[in-house]
């Protein structure tokens, strides 16, 4: 595990888009794994940025998000869809048959599951994938508890998730309480993982995730046991690790 500490959010931004670009650069067709929240959006404003002045071609890629609400169609404000397209897919240059978000708005939920792992596999599996990690432990939505064998399916909310996540709602009582996510495995199976995290709140679950024990209350401490992780951290979220 390779980490890299920044002085702040928007040094950490930079430094994970140029490594995402040195990926980009060496494969284009490369198969990139997105993440949503507060965390990677300075990184897609920064990828943004490479695409417009510098002309960075995300023509051949394809990408694959780790998770979106059930019951939210893809145009309403807060799903996933929606922040994808906003904040990225809008400014640059992605095809859209190469873009692929779980839908949380299908009536087999369960089928529609087994249809994104194939397409995962059908495009020859995640090269890159990026990770923000929630108070909670979480990854994508793989709250504690989730198991390390677990693939693309339907998950209840942590109480933590949903407070945490209410502040992109009117109120708490319109935060979805279901969620399809990648599973662990999934996420395991990704070539290379990078991991982003940022600000005061986040330094207590990263330090259990990158050096605690490895058990499935800390869902992101299975990256332990990846290969090739490469971890990107403000100086406030990386207080409690000693790295
Ligand atoms: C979102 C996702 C989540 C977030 C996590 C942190 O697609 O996969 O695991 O990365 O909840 O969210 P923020 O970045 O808002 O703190």
């Amino acid at each position: 595990m390779k980490v890299i500490i920044k002085k702040d959010y928007e040094e950490l931004s930079l430094e994970a888009a140029i490594f995402v670009k040195q990926k980009i650069l060496e494969k284009p067709n490369l198969v990139l794994g997105l993440a949503t929240g507060s965390t990677p959006l300075g990184t897609y404003q920064k990828l943004i940025e490479m695409h417009q002045k510098e002309g960075l071609d995300f023509s051949g890629i394809t990408t694959f998000n780790l998770d979106e609400y059930v019951g939210l169609a893809a145009s309403h404000p807060q799903s996933y869809h929606y922040y994808m397209w906003e904040n990225l897919f809008n400014h640059i240059n992605t095809k859209k048959e190469n873009v692929f978000i779980p839908k949380g708005a299908v009536k087999d939920l369960k089928e529609y599951c087994h249809f994104y792992e194939n397409q995962i596999k059908k495009r020859g599996g995640i090269d890159l994938q990026i990770l923000g990690i929630g108070r909670d432990g979480h990854i994508g939505f793989n709250e504690p508890g989730s198991a390390f064998n677990s693939r693309t399916r339907v998950i209840s909310l942590d109480p933590v998730t949903v407070q945490d996540n209410s502040r992109f709602f009117n109120s708490i009582s319109e935060v979805p309480r279901k969620a399809l996510t990648m599973g662990l495995a999934t996420i395991m199976e990704a070539r290379e993982i990078l991991f982003l995290a940022n600000g005061e709140h986040k330094a207590e679950i990263v330090a259990r995730a990158l050096e605690g024990s490895i058990t499935t209350k800390v869902p992101a401490s299975i990256l332990q046991k990846h290969p090739c992780v490469t971890v990107i951290l403000d100086q406030e979220a990386a207080m409690q690790i000693t790295i």
